[in-house]
């Protein structure tokens, strides 16, 4: 029998990481209060590093200033990589532990899955066996990667486990739990506030988009990027456009003069992001979190992205795949401008009590 696992270490490496490990950290925190001898250790990887992308998360969602951070963000997919793992081998043997948790599908996520399993240290995934099927993208790459080594799962989705179950992992090391993003959304927010560009822009309830986009197949090419923007600003009528920008989206943007309904702002604290995108009349994205956050809250949400890996946005959500040519992107508009969108309904366990599930499956593992 193995040891019961009392000392977890915690990865966060990347934004969309910090508010899946807020929760888990809080609901350590109140098993210990109730008297378990739970213990972490909370690793930053660096991965992002600016304060926009990183300090203010942990400020707002209450997470605690990490024990170490590894310093390991920039360079190539390859660079990030090996630096995170370099470094986070080095953490692993001065700081020695039960089990290593990881979250969601960045590079933080398969760089320390591989260190600890390699040093014979359990591995937790938390959105384990999630799947887009497009393989081009490093975030797939991290997904399966993580899950070929992975210990005990936690997953979203029915359709997660049976990704899981065919790829035969056992039913024991599956837990169904839910989400945890949708924990840290449902406990915030009563705590959304408004960003200066609502007062800036006088914007008012559905009065005004919002827009994100950051995956490389949209942002890395220029031509690409220009027609989805034009595409974009030539069918939403006359509304306000608000584009907070990811540094990468930046780096392709410089000098680029854009129409004046276009509104390119730095990226957006968690609490004045999910306040407009509460607010807005739809979201346009390439990320996937954004578009289970928009499902809660019933927002319509157009994905720029010929695939997903959470379907049950679009089955139960809000959520539409648009896909990535640009000239798809107008018949979206004019349904949405037409008042014909779904309604999002309950997604089974995306409920707010996501993380104690995990925490309490970990306490009893063995
Ligand atoms: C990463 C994740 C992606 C996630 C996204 C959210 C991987 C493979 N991708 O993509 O899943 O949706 O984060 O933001 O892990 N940079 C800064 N400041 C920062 C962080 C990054 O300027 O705080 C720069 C980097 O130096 C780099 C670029 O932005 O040039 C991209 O950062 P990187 O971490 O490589 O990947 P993302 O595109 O952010």
């Amino acid at each position: 029998m193995t040891k019961k696992i009392r000392k977890i270490t915690l990865i966060a490496g990347a934004r969309p990481n910090f508010m899946k490990i807020a929760p888990i950290i809080h609901a350590i925190h109140d098993a210990q209060s109730k008297g378990s001898d739970i213990a972490y250790r909370l690793v930053h990887t660096g991965q992002h590093y600016d304060k926009i992308m990183s300090g203010s998360f942990f400020e707002q969602l209450e997470i605690p200033e990490p024990h170490v951070n590894l310093e390991a963000g920039g360079g190539t997919q390859a660079e990030q990589t090996a630096n995170i793992m370099l470094r986070f081998e080095k953490e692993l043997l001065a700081n020695p532990c039960d089990l290593v948790l990881v979250v969601g599908d960045v590079n933080s996520t398969m760089a320390c899955s591989i260190t600890a399993k390699k040093m014979n240290i359990r591995v937790a995934h938390v959105e384990a066996g999630i799947r887009s099927g497009d393989i081009s993208m490093p975030e797939e790459i991290n997904r399966m990667l993580t899950d070929a080594i992975t210990d005990l799962f936690f997953t979203t989705s029915e359709l997660a486990n049976d990704n899981l179950r065919q790829s035969g992992i056992p039913d024991h090391r599956i837990h169904f739990v839910g989400n945890v993003m949708i924990d840290t959304l449902l406990k915030q927010r009563p705590n959304f506030k408004a960003p200066a560009v609502w007062k800036d822009l006088n914007l008012s309830k559905k009065n005004y988009m919002v827009l994100t986009l950051h995956r490389p197949a949209n942002v890395d090419q220029m031509s690409q990027l220009k027609e989805m923007l034009d595409q974009i600003v030539e069918s939403t009528e006359n509304l306000p456009l608000v584009f907070p920008v990811h540094p990468r989206t930046a780096k392709m943007l410089e000098g680029l003069i854009c129409d004046p309904r276009l509104h390119m702002i730095e990226p957006l604290s968690y609490l004045e992001f999910n306040y407009l995108v509460e607010r807005a009349k739809a979201v346009i994205t390439d990320s996937g979190g954004i578009t289970e956050e928009a499902s809660i809250m019933n927002v319509p949400c157009l994905t720029l992205r010929d695939n997903t890996e959470r379907p049950e946005t679009i089955t139960l959500g809000t959520n539409i795949l648009v896909g990535t040519n640009p000239e798809n992107i107008k018949p979206y508009l004019d349904k949405l401008f037409a008042g014909h969108w779904k309604t999002g309904q309950d997604i089974p366990l995306w409920d707010g009590k996501t993380a104690p599930r995990i925490i309490d499956a970990i306490l009893k593992s063995s």
